[in-house]
């Protein structure tokens, strides 16, 4: 197949298109920062909002795959900073779905990235797709995001958006923050410690991708994680045990709060995000069990 993808430069992305091109596909990475191409990867630059050049790669795409934004993990939430993160998915989004509708010949489906903060904080019960959206400013990040990508339809695509959890990469992402205290012996449990932790490990992050672009019964929303997450606390205590280091240290939510400002809630919050769409559509993890999945991916 011929498959576009918007943001492969990332850190899921990565992983993605090395996948994509040893499965036998033809991947054009669309980016920013566009560098020579080679082999079945060719990039094409555009700048996540307008139309150019790049539209002639959806005109020739089977599938596309979405992943652009930027990252909501990295600076302080001020009011620009807001405007990017929200601007980067649905300006990137509707110009994909715009290339989508003018092109004179059908892309199969599009694969369009969301994450399980759609659901917003939920200390108890599961979040399951049919759920609404929460009301912070995450959640209507994402619901505003998947109306973009839901728009694809109209253009006779199927449409899938993958309701992500958070990646276990030792290459960069939440992971290798939350690891950092570890390395120093002063890890411990984040805020109350009862917010669930909805994981997926990078394995299972790329063939959950693979299988949802594969499989034709799979649209709408999908939860992207492990069968059984898990609370923060014993999310750190894990993760200590991994590392060989104690998880002794809480640290207090207003800590949090005063260090990184409102960006705290991505740690605070947190839901319960259960795969029963994913696997009901055939997809069997390879890590379903935290602690094999982060021995495998910090070693240990
Ligand atoms: N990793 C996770 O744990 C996780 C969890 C839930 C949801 N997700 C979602 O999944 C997607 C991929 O995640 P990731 O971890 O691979 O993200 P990432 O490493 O931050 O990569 C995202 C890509 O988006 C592009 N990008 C960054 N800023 C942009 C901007 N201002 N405008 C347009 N494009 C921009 C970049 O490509 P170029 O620099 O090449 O243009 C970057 O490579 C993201 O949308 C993220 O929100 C990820």
């Amino acid at each position: 197949m011929n498959i576009v993808v918007a943001g492969g430069t990332g850190l899921i992305g990565q992983r993605l298109v090395r996948q994509l091109t040893k499965d036998g596909h033809h991947v054009v990475i669309l980016s920013r920062d566009a560098r020579p191409s080679g082999g079945p990867v060719r990039y094409e630059s555009w700048n996540g909002r307008d139309a150019g050049p790049w539209i002639r790669s959806i005109e020739e795409a089977d599938a596309v795959i979405n992943l652009s934004g930027a990252s909501v993990a990295e600076g302080r939430w001020t009011t620009d900073r807001k405007r990017l993160i929200r601007d980067s998915r649905i300006l990137a989004t509707r110009a994909i779905v715009q290339a989508l509708r003018d092109a004179s010949r059908r892309t199969r489906v599009l694969v369009n990235a969301s994450g399980v903060g759609y659901y917003g904080s939920m200390e108890e019960g599961s979040a399951t797709e049919s759920l609404p959206p929460g009301q912070d400013f995450l959640a209507q990040v994402c619901r505003q995001w998947e109306d973009e990508a839901r728009a694809a339809e109209g253009a006779g695509a199927r449409v899938a958006f993958l309701r992500t959890g958070m990646v276990l990469d030792p290459s960069g992402g939440a992971l290798t923050k939350l690891m950092l205290p570890f390395r120093f012996f002063v890890g411990g449990p984040l805020g109350t410690g009862r917010q669930w932790v909805s994981w997926v490990h990078h394995a299972d992050m790329v063939g959950s991708i693979v299988h949802v672009l594969n499989t034709e019964g799979l649209s709408g929303p999908i939860n992207i994680a492990a069968p059984a997450p898990v609370r923060m606390k014993e999310f750190c205590a894990t993760l200590g045990r991994v590392m060989r280091r104690p998880s002794w240290a809480p640290v207090p939510s207003l800590v949090l709060e005063l260090a990184l400002g409102e960006m705290s809630w991505i740690i605070l919050t947190g839901q319960k995000a259960l795969p029963d769409k994913l696997v009901a559509g055939g997809y069997r993890h390879r890590f379903a069990d935290l602690e094999r999945a982060l021995r495998d991916a910090v070693g240990g």
